[in-house]
């Protein structure tokens, strides 16, 4: 099968399993993620074929999304094997997805997965960064602030948001992080402003 028939199977694959997602991780954070991946891969000299591919299926077997992920990679492996990837590719693109997840603090050992990882990072930045915060925060009753308790939204900046620009692991990756850095700090001083 030619590479990008398997590219288009495999985005099918990925729309079936996402269409009912809404928690931050719906289809159109995998078209962005994918669309980045692969502007950061041109520049990068990757191979854009597994760039592509590990940026679909990145979030396919979260432990969040998927009651197991072992059986989740099970799976995987035997519909990746289905549209006749090389065992070399879906060793590549099974340990990249394992890896990728902020939570977990692993890092991919290839640059398609380094790639991936970074262009999962950026989605958890700037505008849309923002908007997903507050989305997930809403979607678990979260307060947007408050005064004296630490378990609201504004908080995760500081836990994760403003730390994501010095863990980026490619140059063209770390130029998208500056504006997009500096735009949350923006919003946090316009907040406070209003807030005060
Ligand atoms: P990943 O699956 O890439 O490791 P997460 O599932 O942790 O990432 O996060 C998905 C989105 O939800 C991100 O945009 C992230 O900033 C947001 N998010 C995760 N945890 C929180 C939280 N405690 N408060 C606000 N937003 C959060
Ligand atoms: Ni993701």
């Amino acid at each position: 099968m030619d590479k990008h028939k398997q590219l288009s199977a495999i985005r099918e694959y990925v729309k079936a399993l996402f269409i009912n997602e809404r928690t931050g991780h719906d289809l159109y954070h995998l078209q962005r993620v994918t669309h980045t991946a692969k502007l950061i891969a041109c520049e990068e000299d990757a191979n854009l074929f597994l760039s592509e591919a590990i940026a679909w299926l990145h979030d396919t077997t979260d432990h969040k999304l998927v009651e197991s992920e072992e059986q989740a990679k099970i799976t995987l492996r035997k519909f990746l094997d289905s549209i006749l990837l090389s065992e070399s590719e879906i060793e590549e693109i099974l340990e990249a997805i394992t890896t990728i997840s902020f939570s977990k603090e692993e890092e991919p050992s290839t640059l398609e997965g380094k790639i991936v990882q970074d262009a999962d990072r950026l989605d958890a930045m700037g505008a849309i960064g923002i908007a997903r915060a507050f989305t997930y925060g809403g979607a678990k009753k979260r307060f947007m602030y408050h005064e004296e308790e630490k378990d609201h939204t504004i908080q995760h900046f500081y836990d994760k948001l403003l730390k994501l620009k010095s863990t980026m692991h490619t140059a063209s990756a770390r130029t998208i992080a500056e504006e997009r850095h500096l735009f949350m700090q923006q919003f946090l001083d316009q907040f406070y402003k209003e807030w005060n």
